[in-house]
C-alpha cells in the first residue's frame, strides 16, 4: 500500500514536470515548475563578467536573445552590483559533474534568476532555453522554475548540399542560427559532388573557375537535364571564397557549431573532374552535369599518383580553414567501372595484392585517413568506405539505413546516424499531393520524433560508439534557401529533441503541444516552415459486424480543430466539426482541414471513399501477401479506399512472385453485377499488372463456378507508373467470390530484372 503511494505521488510529479517542460524544443532533461514569475524591468542587470574572447562572445550573443525577446538589451555588469532583480550568469567552479560540457542549470525566482554551466556552450544553451520561455510569454516574464538540462549525444548534425544547388553566404549564417536555436552543435557542409565544386582552393582555381558552373537547366526537372551543348551558354553556379569560409566557421564557432567540411572522394566528383580530367582514369573532359547522374562512374583515378598529390593539396587547404577534428571524405556510391578498365588502377591492385575494385577503394581510403591522420584530423565518410576493409580509427557515417551502422560499431568504429529511413530531410513530409515535388519516400514529422538512433542490437558496449545523428539535407529538388527552410522546419525539432532529450522522457503528444510554441517563434524569426504536421488523412475503420466503415480524420497536430466534407466540397469553419470516427454510407470524397484562429492550416487532401457490397467483408487469401506490403491489414482490400499510384501509400497488398487468390465471404448469398480488381504498375519498382484476373463464384465456399476472365491490355515494358481496374461486368449470385488475379511470371525482356519474378500490387476488390 505504501509503495503504492509512493509510486502515485512519484507519477504525479514527473507528469507535472513535462507538463511544464511545456514550452521548450527539445525537452530540457528535468523542469520543476515553481509558483511566481520572475519580469524583466529596465531595473534587471545582468550579472555576467567576460574573461576572454569566447566569454565576450557568449555575452554579445547573450544580449542580442534578450533583446530578440523583450525589445531592449539589459546591462551586463560585474557579478557585485545589485542583489536583486537580477540575473546572474556563472561558469561553475568547481565545475557540476553532472551537467557535462554542454549542460545548464537554470533556477528561475520571483526576485533572480541564475543561470550556472561549466562552459560557455552550456551557458549559451541556458539562454537559448531563456530565449525560448520568453518568446512564449509577454516577451519579458519567465515563470518560476528549476532546470537541469544537457544532451544524450555529442553529435548533432544537420548536413547542407551546396553543390546541387548554391546556397548564397547569408543563408549558410541563417542555417547556422537555426542549428544554434535547436541546441544541435554539427554543420555538415557537402561542399562538393558533381554538379558543382563550391570551395575556392588558392593551387587549383581552375576547382571554382570551372567546377563551380554548370549550365543552366533550372527549368527542367533534375533528372531531364541534357548535357550543354554551347560552350558559351548561360551558367548557373557560385562557390565560396576561403574569406568566407573563414568568416561562416568563426560565426559557427561562437554559436558552439563545428563546420565539418566534406570532400568527396572518389566519386560524386565531376565537377572537379570537368577542370582537371586528368586526374580520372580516362583523362576525357567532361563538363559540369547540369543535373542527375546514375550511375556514378566517372570517378577519381586511384591509381595515378598525382591523384593523390592534388587530393592531398586540396585537403591542406581545407584543413586550414577548418579546425574541425573531422574531415568528411564521402567515398559513397562509386561505381568502378573506370577503374576496372584502366590500366593504372589494375597496376595498382597488382602492386598493392588487392583482390577486387573495393579493395582498390579500401586502399584510396586508408591512404586518405594516414594523411588526415598525420594532419592530427580523423576520417569520417559514408558507410560505403566499410567496404574493402577500413581501420576501426575511421568513423561511419550511417546512411543506407541502420545496419551498415551497426556493422560499423560491432567493429568498433564510431559512428553517426543518418539512415534514409528517418534522417533524410529531402523526402516528403506530408502528402505528395500537397507538397513541392521532393526526393521522393515520406518521412513525416511522427516519424522523426519516433527515431531510435541506437539500435536494439547493440550491447551497452558496442552503443557506445553510436555518438549522435543527423540529418541530410540534398538539394536536388530545393532551389533556394527558402525551400531549404522548407524542408528542415519542423522536422529539424523533432529530431533535436531525439538527439538531446532522454530516450525514456519520449512522449508525442507533449512534443507535439510544445511545437505550437515553437511554430510560433518561426513565425518570429519570419522562417518559411512546412504546415505538413497540420495535414488532415481520412483512413477507414472497420467494423465487420455491421459491414460498414468508419472515417477517422489523423493529423501530427497537437488537439486540431479538423473540418471536413464528404461530399467533395471544400471545407470551412461551417463544415463538420470532428469529434470522433464517423459512418459513411455511400460514396463520395472527405477533405478535411484544421482550422485555427480562423486560419486554415494547410490545402485539403481529398480521399474517395467507394461504398460497396463487399466493404469490411472477410477475405481469405491463399498466398500471403509481402509483409512490407500489408496494407492496413485483413480488410484491406475491402476498406472503402482505392491504392494511389504510390505503391508505397499504405493501400496496396503486394505479392512478390505469387497470385492474389482471395476469397470474399459476403455473409449471405447476394447477387451483383460488377466486380472490378484495382491493380498498380510500376515497371521501375518492378511491379506489373496481372496477366488476367479470374471471378468464380459459390454458394458454399467450397464448389465455385468461374463467371469470367478479364484480360489485361497494357504491355508490362510500359515505363508509366499507372494503376486501372480489370472490371468484369457480369451478374451473379453467391455467398463467396473468389478473385484470381495472375502474377506475370518473370520481367519482360530488356527490363532490368528481366528473367527473374515481378510483383503483383492489388488493391481494393469492389463489388456492385
Ligand atoms: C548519400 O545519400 N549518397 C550519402
Ligand atoms: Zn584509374
Amino acid at each position: 500500500m505504501k509503495r503504492l503511494t509512493i509510486l502515485l505521488v512519484t507519477m504525479t510529479i514527473s507528469l507535472g514536470i513535462f507538463a511544464q517542460a511545456a514550452d521548450i524544443v527539445p525537452k530540457p532533461v528535468s523542469v520543476v515548475k515553481k509558483d511566481g514569475v520572475f519580469r524583466i524591468t529596465n531595473n534587471t542587470k545582468v550579472l555576467f563578467e567576460a574573461s576572454n574572447e569566447i566569454e565576450e562572445d557568449f555575452a554579445d550573443l547573450a544580449k542580442e536573445l534578450l533583446k530578440s525577446a523583450t525589445g531592449t538589451t539589459p546591462d551586463f555588469v560585474a557579478p557585485t552590483a545589485q542583489k536583486e532583480d537580477n540575473i546572474l550568469i556563472q561558469l561553475n567552479n568547481p565545475l557540476d559533474t553532472k551537467i557535462g560540457n554542454e549542460g545548464y542549470t537554470l533556477s528561475i525566482q520571483k526576485d533572480r534568476v541564475f543561470l550556472n554551466a561549466n562552459t560557455t556552450a552550456g551557458l549559451f544553451y541556458g539562454m537559448q532555453s531563456i530565449w525560448q520561455l520568453l518568446t512564449s510569454t509577454d516577451g519579458t516574464t519567465l515563470p518560476c522554475m528549476d532546470i537541469t538540462d544537457y544532451p544524450r549525444f555529442g553529435w548533432r548534425g544537420l548536413h547542407l548540399d551546396v553543390s546541387r544547388h548554391f546556397m548564397p553566404v547569408e543563408f549558410i549564417y541563417k542555417y547556422i542560427d537555426y542549428i544554434a536555436l535547436h541546441k544541435m552543435n554539427v554543420f555538415h557542409w557537402h561542399l562538393v559532388d558533381d554538379q558543382g565544386w563550391r570551395i575556392e582552393i588558392k593551387k587549383y582555381p581552375k576547382l571554382t573557375e570551372v567546377g563551380a558552373f554548370r549550365a543552366d537547366r533550372e527549368d527542367l526537372d533534375w533528372n531531364s537535364r541534357k548535357e550543354p551543348v554551347k560552350e558559351n551558354e548561360p551558367k548557373y553556379g557560385g562557390f565560396y571564397s576561403q574569406e568566407d569560409v573563414k568568416a561562416i566557421v568563426e560565426y559557427a564557432h561562437k554559436k558552439h557549431v563545428t563546420v565539418i567540411p566534406e570532400i568527396e572522394m572518389p566519386a560524386h566528383v565531376m565537377s572537379a573532374l570537368a577542370a582537371y580530367p586528368e586526374y580520372s582514369c580516362t583523362g576525357e573532359y567532361k563538363p559540369v552535369p547540369p543535373g542527375g547522374v546514375w550511375p556514378i562512374t566517372h570517378i577519381f583515378c586511384a591509381g595515378k599518383e598525382e591523384t593523390f598529390n592534388f587530393l592531398e593539396d586540396v585537403l591542406t587547404e581545407v584543413m586550414g580553414l577548418f579546425p574541425s577534428t573531422y574531415i568528411h571524405i564521402g567515398g559513397d556510391e562509386a561505381t568502378k567501372t573506370e577503374w576496372e578498365k584502366c590500366e593504372l588502377c589494375q597496376k595498382r591492385m597488382t602492386d598493392e595484392g588487392l583482390k577486387d575494385e573495393h579493395e582498390l577503394q579500401a586502399y584510396f581510403i586508408k591512404r586518405i585517413e594516414k594523411f588526415l591522420n598525420k594532419n592530427g584530423r580523423q576520417l569520417i565518410g559514408w558507410d560505403e568506405i566499410l567496404e574493402g576493409g577500413l581501420d576501426p580509427t575511421a568513423t561511419i557515417m550511417s546512411w543506407r539505413g541502420s545496419d551498415p551502422g551497426i556493422r560499423a560499431a560491432k567493429a568498433g568504429h564510431d559512428v553517426v546516424m543518418s539512415p534514409t529511413s528517418h534522417c533524410y530531410f529531402d523526402y516528403y513530409q506530408g502528402d505528395p499531393s500537397l507538397e513541392p515535388k521532393a526526393f521522393g519516400g515520406n518521412i513525416t514529422l511522427k516519424k522523426v520524433y519516433n527515431f531510435e538512433p541506437v539500435p536494439a542490437e547493440l550491447s551497452v558496449e558496442e552503443a557506445k560508439h553510436i555518438i549522435g545523428a543527423q540529418a541530410n539535407i540534398w538539394t536536388e529538388y530545393m532551389p533556394n534557401g527558402r525551400h531549404v527552410e522548407y524542408m528542415i522546419m519542423p522536422r529539424m525539432s523533432a529530431l533535436s529533441e531525439v538527439l538531446w532529450s532522454p530516450k525514456d522522457s519520449k512522449d508525442w503528444g507533449d512534443f507535439s503541444k510544445r511545437m505550437e510554441s515553437q511554430y510560433k517563434r518561426f513565425d518570429k524569426l519570419g522562417i518559411n516552415y512546412a504546415t505538413s504536421a497540420f495535414q488532415v488523412s481520412a483512413r477507414p475503420e472497420l467494423d465487420p459486424a455491421n459491414k460498414a466503415i468508419k472515417v477517422s480524420l489523423n493529423t501530427d497536430a497537437w488537439d486540431p480543430d479538423i473540418y471536413y466534407t464528404t461530399d467533395g466540397s471544400e471545407p470551412t469553419v461551417q463544415s463538420n466539426k470532428y469529434t470522433q470516427p464517423f459512418t459513411i454510407s455511400k460514396s463520395g470524397t472527405v477533405k478535411a482541414v484544421v482550422i485555427q484562429d480562423g486560419k486554415q492550416k494547410s490545402q485539403p487532401l481529398a480521399t474517395d471513399f467507394t461504398i460497396h457490397k463487399a466493404i469490411a467483408c472477410k477475405v481469405d487469401q491463399k498466398y500471403p501477401n509481402s509483409k512490407s506490403y500489408e496494407s492496413t491489414g485483413e480488410y484491406a482490400l475491402v476498406d472503402g479506399i482505392k491504392g494511389s499510384k504510390d505503391h508505397h501509400d499504405g493501400n496496396w497488398k503486394g505479392f512478390n512472385a505469387k497470385d492474389l487468390v482471395a476469397t470474399i465471404d459476403l455473409g449471405q448469398s447476394q447477387t451483383f453485377s460488377k466486380v472490378s480488381t484495382g491493380v498498380l504498375q510500376d515497371n521501375g519498382a518492378w511491379i506489373f499488372y496481372p496477366t488476367h484476373v479470374t471471378v468464380e463464384v459459390s454458394e458454399d465456399g467450397q464448389n465455385f463456378n468461374k463467371l469470367g476472365t478479364v484480360k489485361n491490355k497494357v504491355s508490362a515494358r510500359d515505363g508509366e507508373r499507372q494503376i486501372q481496374d480489370l472490371v468484369l461486368n457480369k451478374k451473379g449470385t453467391g455467398r463467396y467470390i473468389r478473385v484470381t488475379a495472375a502474377h506475370l511470371t518473370s520481367c519482360p525482356k530488356g527490363h532490368a530484372g528481366e528473367g527473374q519474378p515481378g510483383w503483383l500490387f492489388v488493391d481494393e476488390i469492389i463489388v456492385e
